[in-house]
């Protein structure tokens, strides 16, 4: 592949050129981030441990026939993608109340969302990522009513898949953010990642948070604890 030019990056990846128009490279760094606080610290092997994390649930979404990004497997921190026009919202769905739920309605941690909440954020770091509507997305062109209705149905969509996953290996999908883009042709396709960095797992049992809310918490083995998810759901992260 020729040279690469860093196009962007997030909190955990860079994104990179591949010489082809149509892929972009996911590069997954080992950065990690309480909240979305300027400053990181290096955890070693969390690059890998999302990369194959994502590429693995992608493979799983796929399968379940929802469309993805993915194209294939680089390295143990690279994933080529299908090059998107991302459209700027994160769309969250959540099973049980946690987080900004909790802050922003006082709702307690751990009650029982039935159904699911799906909630809708404006991807903006300066203002903090603030909540939109349907009616603010249509009227200031971040998404039309066609593309809201498909990115809504994927959205839960995953919610099926993702839930059965992780109940049938003993955990609680508590919430997730989920990303979608469009390709030259108009389509729609479920983009960026799906990390531990990026939802919500408790213990179905004892609720005990197996995410990055547990280095939020300054809690220790924040990549045992991932490499332990992984195991439950039958990807194997452990070093050999
Ligand atoms: O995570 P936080 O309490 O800041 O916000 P939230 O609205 O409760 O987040 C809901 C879900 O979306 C959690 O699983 C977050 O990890 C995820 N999220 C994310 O991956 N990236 C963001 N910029 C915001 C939320």
């Amino acid at each position: 592949m020729t040279k690469r030019v860093e196009l962007y990056r997030d909190q955990s990846k860079s994104v990179y050129t591949s010489g082809n128009e149509q892929r972009l490279i996911f590069h997954f760094r080992n950065d990690a981030f309480a909240f979305d606080e300027p400053g990181s610290e290096q955890l070693d092997r969390l690059g890998e441990v999302n990369n194959k994390f994502n590429y693995f649930i992608m493979c799983k979404l796929e399968s379940a026939g929802i469309a993805t990004q993915i194209d294939r497997l680089l390295s143990d921190r690279e994933t080529l993608v299908r090059r998107l026009d991302m459209i700027p919202l994160e769309c969250v769905v959540r099973n049980v109340a946690a987080g900004s739920l909790c802050r922003r309605l006082g709702v307690k941690e751990g009650t029982d969302l039935s159904p699911p909440t799906f909630e809708l954020f404006l991807k903006n770091d300066v203002l903090h990522d603030p909540m939109v509507n349907e009616s603010l997305c249509e009227s200031l062109g971040f998404a039309t009513p066609a593309q809201l209705s498909e990115i809504k149905a994927q959205t839960y969509k995953v919610n099926t898949v993702l839930s059965q996953l992780f109940d049938d290996a003993g955990m609680l999908l508590v919430d997730y953010k989920l990303e979608f883009g469009i390709d030259s042709e108009g389509k729609l396709f479920l983009g960026d990642e799906f990390t531990p960095e990026s939802c919500r797992l408790w213990d179905k049992e004892t609720r005990v948070k197996l995410d990055k809310d547990r280095f939020r918490l300054g809690a220790d083995g924040i990549i045992t604890s991932y490499i332990e998810v992984a195991r439950r759901i039958g990807l194997d992260l452990s070093e050999h």
